[in-house]
């Protein structure tokens, strides 16, 4: 191997993703494995991520928007990602790049083609190996989130239709890129999302042990 393992979670907000990637993780050894979120995970990455998805910066522009997330992610990128691979660990990231397809270009209706030129500097030239989209019909989300009480933030805060529109994004580029991204059923119990991860993951990758 001359690298590590390189493995991205995915989904529209309240979609269960990040509890997959705590179940995800917890089967790896802990030596072996680096989780780390995004936009976050390094100190100025995470100062980012508060001036994206604070409410009060509602009149941010998409561009904007765009160009920070490429920002904090190229910092998480060259500070952690790399250094990890290039240790043999296996990297798993609550969302990379294909949050912004889904978000900025699907979501907000920018021109895909730019997005898809600005992830490029923010990953880095760095692609995962394998992606996991936690699929789940933005109803259940949003039926789920007010069960969590947690107050929305600036992004959550655009709606059913806008969420919708991430979805519809989320299965294009699943289509789009077989070999790469699997669409798993996030409707189903916690348990059974896990064990249908695992599976898949064993099957393409093999057994990290
Ligand atoms: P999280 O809730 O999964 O931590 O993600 C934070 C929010 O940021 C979520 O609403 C999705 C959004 N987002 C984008 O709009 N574009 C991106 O590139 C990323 C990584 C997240």
């Amino acid at each position: 191997m001359s690298r590590g393992l390189f493995i991205t979670f995915e989904g529209i907000d309240n979609s269960g993703k990040s509890v997959q990637v705590e179940r995800f993780a917890g089967r790896l050894k802990e030596s072996q494995v680096v989780v780390l979120r995004d936009p976050g995970a390094t100190a100025i990455s995470e100062k980012i991520r508060h001036i994206l998805l604070d409410n009060d910066n509602y009149e941010m522009s998409a561009w904007t928007e765009l160009l920070l997330y490429e920002a904090a992610r190229a910092q998480m990128v060259e500070q952690l990602i790399k250094p990890a691979l290039a240790k043999q660990s296996i990297v798993v990231c609550d969302r990379f790049y294909d949050s912004t397809t889904t978000y900025q270009g699907y979501g907000r209706g920018l021109n895909l083609k730019l997005v898809k030129q600005a992830n490029k500097i923010g990953a880095c030239g760095l692609t995962p190996d394998l992606t996991f989209i936690i699929d789940v019909e933005p109803e259940i989300a949003l039926q789920r989130s007010r069960k969590n009480k947690t107050k929305a933030d600036r992004l959550e805060s655009e709606g059913i239709q806008f969420q919708n529109r991430v979805r519809q994004g989320y299965l294009k580029i699943a289509d789009e890129e077989k070999e790469r991204i699997v669409v798993v059923n996030g409707h189903l119990s916690v348990e059974e999302i896990h064990k249908n991860i695992w599976d898949i993951f064993l099957q393409r990758i093999g057994n990290p042990f």
